[in-house]
């Protein structure tokens, strides 16, 4: 059979859409995250399946904070039920739960729930998923600058041996694969602040698809598109 991922060990998504799917519905935005929780637990799934190595979804950004004090109440609501709600089927699937971005700013009983969810899973080898949370890549990058000033200052990296290496392992994401294939759904054609630097040589895909509709099919169809394109990272 062949191989369904195309070679692609690395997948991040920007889930957008939500707000449309529900009010194209007449439905409250509330159900709209809802229903993308759905589409992620489904995702993971097939995607785990695939034999996907990785996988990192934007799922809060530093942004995000900028919304309605009710719609960051309830993402975090949803947050919270996902990770009580699937943690076991992590464990039983090798899935080791990762998160990128500051997330220790969150509420303290989501940081408590989240390290007891990333200790439980730490030695699954399975599949890695990364979900970003209070993530820029401005402010990764900026975290990682000061970690690597500080490393200089010490005399832990000397600054003429100063390397791309140095600067991909004190970012969040230094124990994944590199990034093959980033998809956006629901229209916008951009990155609003997610992993650029891991982005430096990943296949873009952009879909119309609203994140609650992004379903196998989807994911099968970015696949393939990734597997029709030729990667000469910088070569020719
Ligand atoms: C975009 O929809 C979606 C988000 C704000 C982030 C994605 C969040 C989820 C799928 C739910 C929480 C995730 C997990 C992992 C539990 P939007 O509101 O920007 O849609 P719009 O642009 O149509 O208004």
């Amino acid at each position: 059979m062949a191989d369904p991922t195309y070679g692609a060990r690395h997948i991040a998504i920007i889930m957008d859409g939500n707000g449309r799917w529900a009010k194209r519905k007449h439905l409250p935005r509330a159900l709209g995250h809802k229903k993308g929780v759905e589409a992620v637990r489904n995702i993971v799934r097939t995607a785990g399946r695939m034999g996907i190595e990785a996988m990192t979804l934007y799922a809060f950004s530093s942004e995000n904070w900028n919304r309605p004090e009710d719609e960051i109440s309830d993402l975090m609501g949803l947050l919270r039920q996902y990770i009580q709600s699937d943690i076991e089927e992590f464990v039983e699937n090798g899935v080791r739960l990762k998160v990128i971005g500051n997330y220790k700013a969150l509420d303290t009983d989501i940081v408590e729930m989240i390290d007891e969810a990333i200790e439980k899973t730490a030695g699954n080898t399975k599949m890695t998923l990364a979900v970003a949370l209070n993530y820029g890549a401005q402010d990764e990058l900026l975290r990682a600058t000061h970690y690597i000033a500080a490393a200089t200052q010490s005399g832990e990296i000397e600054l003429d041996k100063l390397s791309i290496e140095h600067i991909s392992n004190a970012l969040d994401t230094a124990d994944m694969p590199p990034l093959d294939l980033l998809i956006r759904t629901s229209g916008e054609l951009r990155l609003s602040n997610f992993l650029l630097w891991q982005a430096a040589y990943a296949e873009l895909y952009f879909t119309d698809t609203l994140w609650p509709d992004f379903d196998q099919g989807e994911l099968e169809k970015a696949l393939k598109s990734f597997g029709s394109r030729e990667r000469r990272f910088g070569g020719r």
